[in-house]
């Protein structure tokens, strides 16, 4: 695990300007390890998330043998090994921090003829598995987790999966897509119908490397024993990642900022939408294609905000913008309710939780309710906060710095690196005012 690291986040001296590129999609990044892994033939990646949590995915398959080259950052070109042409790894197989890679993995090794050991840190190792070990039982795995239905993760080796038809009851890509990653390897039929629609990028990735399947908002269908095929793949940047300069432009007065070539994937923006409703002034430019997403250039002016109830509907297709969206209430004119939003709670840490005691130590009036918050907008002052290594609060702790009346100290930043590599340089090229401590 990388080691402690504090972070100073100052008020800004001037308003946000200029326009800078975030770095690639981490939920893409991850699928195009994967999937062009188990393709046949070489496949390219360009604008591969260089985080922690990516290269963990990577660092994996190169455990199973397949053989994984970085031309340059951002690159990676991989020599896929076809469905079955994986090798038992020696070690454990260890995911780092990441949720993604933990619960993906465990639906490609449930297929495979040899046995294995997902392992992950801390955070990862308090997360619930059994989202994904259930509907794979069903398919015929035998997956084993320790007490609690946590990590580690024991994969035993199966030839022999069979298709399900599964009503996942957690509104969850990660569960979704380990159910569909087993479903080639299985016998026959593999449905899986969801509570709400989530991202869908397993889905169009599957479909690009040439695997027949079915999809739709909520549904994807497709059966086993086809073949992936290497394709080049483009990945856009983090819509995500965009999220906490899209808020600190909103907030911080004067700022007008172009964000390029954001990945707009429907089943994302939900941010967009709900910044919208409260009054942001964000607009789309260049739409345009990359790499069969849809992707646009956003252009951010300071608008004054005010509180929404936030739509149920739009909670799946922002779940990881929480930890910012608290950010941009506390700075609207009003109440904010968030609701439905109980998946915060066993994220990498519990976000309902720490993004309250962050903002009630700078001044602000939160009631936690079990599945979101109510949030009274009012003046952010200085003080001390912990993201509790929790890459998103902490980034959203950063661009409260940039509005509060004195410098945020916020502990435990080392994560960032997970998903936002670069994220203190570039926060400061465009006006952010964030150091470490
Ligand atoms: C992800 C799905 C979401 C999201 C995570 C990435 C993915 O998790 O929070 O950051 O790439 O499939 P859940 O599936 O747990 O909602």
């Amino acid at each position: 695990m990388s080691e402690r690291l504090d972070w100073i986040a100052s008020p800004t001296a001037r308003p946000l300007r200029g326009e800078i590129t975030v770095p690639g999609d981490k939920s893409i990044s991850h699928r195009a390890i994967m999937l062009s892994a188990l393709a046949e033939g070489t496949s390219r990646v360009e604008g591969f998330l260089e985080g922690e949590d990516t290269r963990a995915t990577a660092r994996i398959f190169g455990q199973m043998g397949v053989r994984i080259e970085a031309p340059s950052p951002g690159e990676r070109v991989v020599r896929g090994v076809g469905l079955h042409g994986l090798r038992a790894p020696e070690d454990m197989l260890d995911c780092g921090n990441s949720g993604t890679a933990m619960r993906l993995l465990c639906g490609v090794l449930a297929g495979q003829p040899f046995d294995s050991t997902l392992t992950g840190d801390a955070s990862l190792s308090k997360r619930p598995m059994r989202r994904v070990t259930g509907p794979l039982a069903q398919m015929g795995a035998a997956i084993e987790t320790a007490e609690g239905g946590v990590p580690p993760l024991r994969v035993r080796g199966n030839g022999a999966l069979r298709g399900v038809d599964y009503a996942s009851p957690i509104a969850s890509a990660q569960v979704k897509s380990a159910v569909l990653l087993a479903g080639l390897y299985a016998e026959g039929e593999t449905i899986v119908t969801e509570a709400r629609p989530t991202r869908d990028y397993t889905e169009r990735m599957l479909a690009a490397l040439g695997w027949p399947i079915e999809f739709e908002p909520g549904r994807a269908r497709l059966s086993g024993g086809q073949a992936l095929r290497a394709i080049d793949i483009v990945v856009p940047a983090d819509f995500s990642s965009a999220a906490f300069f899209m808020v600190a432009a909103t907030v911080v007065p004067g700022s007008e900022l172009v964000l390029r070539g954001v990945g707009m994937n429907p089943r994302r923006i939900g941010l967009l939408h709900v910044l919208r409703a409260m009054g942001a002034d964000i607009v789309e430019a260049n739409r345009h294609e990359a790499g069969g997403e849809p992707v646009a250039d956003l252009v951010v002016r300071h608008a004054a905000l005010r509180g929404i109830d936030v739509p149920v509907e739009y909670v799946a297709d922002m779940i990881d913008e929480f930890p910012v969206l608290f950010v941009a209430a506390a700075c609207a004119e009003g109440i904010t309710t968030i609701r439905g939003a109980e998946e915060l709670r066993v994220k990498e840490s519990d976000r309902i939780a720490v993004m309250a005691a962050g903002m009630r130590a700078l001044g602000i009036h939160i009631e936690e309710t079990p599945d979101g918050a109510v949030i009274e907008a009012g003046g952010l002052h200085g003080g001390a906060v912990e993201s509790h290594g929790d890459h998103r609060c902490a980034m959203a702790f950063a661009v409260a710095g940039a509005i509060a009346g004195g410098a945020i100290t916020i502990r435990d930043c080392a994560n960032v690196a997970t998903s936002f590599p670069g994220f203190i340089d570039l926060a400061n090229s465009c006006g952010l005012a964030v150091r470490t401590a």
